[in-house]
C-alpha cells in the first residue's frame, strides 16, 4: 500500500474540494481546544491541516506515501500535527488519541473491525467523527460526461472493497449497529466553482483514474476529457453547491 492513488497526491490537494470551514469548526468545537484526534485515511491533510488550528493535536495517519509527502509539505510551520504512516488494521501502533475523525476514507476500511477495535482504544467520552458526502451526494455537473470519458478509458472501477456502493450498506447503518450508536448528523452547504483544468484535475485525483492508473495514456485521456467539457459547455465554467455532512458518533449515554 506504498502509493495507493497512483501519483494521485498533487491533484487531490490541489482539486478535490476541501470540506468548507464550517464543517471544520464543527469538529473542533465537537474536539475541544486540548483534544488529540486521530485523522485516518488524512490524505494529503485536507482534515488535519484546518483542524489543527483549533485542537491540542491531530495525528495525521495514511497508508500512502505520496499523500503523507504532499501534506507535510502543505502543512510546513503547523506545529501540531504528527504524520504517521500507518492504516486502519494497525490501529494499536498508534500514540494515544482522544478522538477519530476520517473524511471520505471510512469506505475504504473494514468498517465493523474498525469500530469494535475503537471501542477499545477511545477513552470514555471519545467521539468518531465522519465528514464527507452525506446520504444524497450531489452529482457535479460534469460527472456523466467525464464518466463516459474514464470508461473509454477504462479507468472507472471503485476499488474499495468495503464500501457503501459494494457493500449496499450505509456508514450510517454500521455505525448505528456498533458501540458508537448515538448518532448526530448536521450537513452544510458548500458553494463550489470548477473550470475546465479543475474538472480534469479533479479526475486525475481519483484513485481509479489516476496519473498511475491512465500510465502512458494520461495525455490522451486529458486531451479526451477537455475536448468532452467544453462540447458540454463552451463556458469551460461550472458553479454548484455540494452537501458535506458532519456525522457525529458517540457511545449512549449510560
Ligand atoms: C479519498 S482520500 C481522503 C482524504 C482526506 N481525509 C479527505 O477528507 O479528503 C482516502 C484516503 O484513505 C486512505 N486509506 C485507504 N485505505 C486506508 C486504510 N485501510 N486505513 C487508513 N487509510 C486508508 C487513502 O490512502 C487515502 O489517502
Amino acid at each position: 500500500m506504498t502509493d495507493l492513488f497512483g501519483g494521485a497526491a498533487p491533484y487531490y490537494a490541489k482539486y478535490r474540494p476541501d470540506h468548507g470551514d464550517q464543517a471544520i469548526e464543527h469538529l473542533a468545537r465537537t474536539f475541544g481546544p486540548d483534544g488529540v484526534v486521530l485523522d485516518l485515511g488524512c490524505g494529503p491533510g485536507t482534515v488535519a491541516i484546518p483542524l489543527a488550528r483549533s485542537v491540542g493535536e491531530v495525528l495525521a495517519v495514511d497508508p500512502d506515501e505520496g499523500m503523507l509527502e504532499t501534506g507535510r509539505a502543505l502543512a510546513a510551520g503547523v506545529p501540531n500535527i504528527r504524520w504517521l504512516r500507518g492504516d486502519s488494521t494497525r490501529l494499536r501502533e498508534l500514540p494515544a488519541f482522544g478522538h477519530i475523525v476520517m473524511g471520505r476514507s471510512f469506505h475504504w476500511m473494514d468498517r465493523r473491525a474498525v469500530l469494535a477495535e475503537l471501542d477499545e482504544l477511545l477513552p470514555p467520552g471519545g467521539v468518531v467523527a465522519l465528514v464527507g458526502p452525506g446520504r444524497q451526494p450531489v452529482e457535479e455537473p460534469w460527472e456523466p460526461t467525464m464518466r463516459r470519458v474514464r470508461e473509454e478509458f477504462d479507468a472507472y472501477t471503485f476499488t474499495a472493497t468495503d464500501s457503501f456502493q459494494a457493500s449496499g450498506e450505509h456508514p450510517h447503518d454500521v455505525l448505528a449497529t456498533s458501540p458508537f450508536s448515538d448518532l448526530e448528523s448536521t450537513m452544510y452547504e458548500h458553494r463550489l466553482t470548477y473550470d475546465v483544468d479543475a474538472v480534469i484535475g479533479l479526475q486525475l485525483s481519483y484513485s481509479y483514474s489516476s496519473p498511475a492508473r491512465l500510465g502512458d495514456r494520461l495525455e490522451p485521456f486529458k486531451e479526451a476529457a477537455r475536448k468532452a467539457l467544453l462540447a458540454l459547455d463552451p463556458s469551460g465554467t461550472w458553479e454548484y453547491t455540494d452537501l458535506i455532512e458532519v456525522l457525529i458518533a458517540r457511545r449512549p449515554a449510560g
